[in-house]
């Protein structure tokens, strides 16, 4: 579903990873993890397409990204969801709204059930009607999960969605993530919290990724 091939990555002031070569395939859980700056966000971004390598390609579904034209890489994006690490919502739209904006983009018509069993699965149920801007940080990131999940995608790319959660609703939002990867969705989720990771690998065949000094490593077994 993913592949990079010899990626180099370099803001400008020395590379932040260098050779890196990974294939992440369709169905499969992947974490991944590293110390704060060693580039978990600026992986992701190579994956979806934000951010170009400075060497080297990357591929998702079988398709170069380079080779994408601006609408061909928009059609791409359409296709996965995306969970970034500072979530940002259209501010004048309701919760209910901007969780269901991804499905006006597919040809399929809103379903306001869906849209309402998910805020309920997320605990916002009571924040259906707010504005993201009156959102807390823990309901911004609901919020984005719900929104990135909306039109079951097949591919899911989340930066530390779980980062400002409490335990139990960071294992919900684990266990749907679990739920839409047994359905064929691919996924793959930065995060710091090893205790996700451990509850994870309890529950779904999934491996860990640990980005350091420059390198992309498969994490042992020791987690
Ligand atoms: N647009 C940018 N321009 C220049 N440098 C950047 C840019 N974005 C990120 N960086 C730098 O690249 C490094 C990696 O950033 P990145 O956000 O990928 O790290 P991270 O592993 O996600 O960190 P964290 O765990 O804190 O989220 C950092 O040193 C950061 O300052
Ligand atoms: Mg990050």
């Amino acid at each position: 579903m993913i592949e990079l091939q010899d990626v180099t990555h370099d803001y400008g002031g020395g590379a932040l990873f260098e050779n890196v070569t990974a294939s992440l395939d369709p169905g499969s859980f992947h974490f991944l993890t590293g110390p704060s700056g060693a580039g978990k966000s600026t992986f992701l971004k190579l994956c979806y397409g934000e951010l170009r390598p400075s060497r080297g390609s990357v591929a998702v579904g079988g398709s170069d990204l380079r080779a994408m034209s601006r609408d061909e890489l928009a059609a791409m994006r359409g296709t996965i969801g995306v969970v970034h690490q500072d979530c940002q919502f259209l501010d004048h739209l309701d919760v209910r709204a901007n969780v269901g904006l991804p499905l006006h983009a597919t040809a399929r018509p809103v379903a306001d059930r869906d849209i309402e069993d998910l805020l309920s699965w997320v605990g916002l149920n009571a924040q259906a009607d707010a504005l993201p801007p009156t959102l807390s940080g823990g309901e911004r990131q609901r919020a984005a999960l719900a929104r990135a999940v909306i039109t079951a995608p097949r591919l899911l790319l989340a930066d530390e969605p779980t980062g400002n959660l409490d335990w139990d609703m960071s294992q919900r939002l684990l266990s749907l993530m679990i739920e839409l990867n047994r359905m064929g969705t691919t996924i793959l989720i930065a995060t710091h919290d090893m205790n996700l990771i451990r509850t994870a690998k309890s529950q779904v065949s999934s491996r860990v990724l640990r980005i350091a000094g420059r390198r992309l490593q498969s994490a042992g077994a020791d987690l």
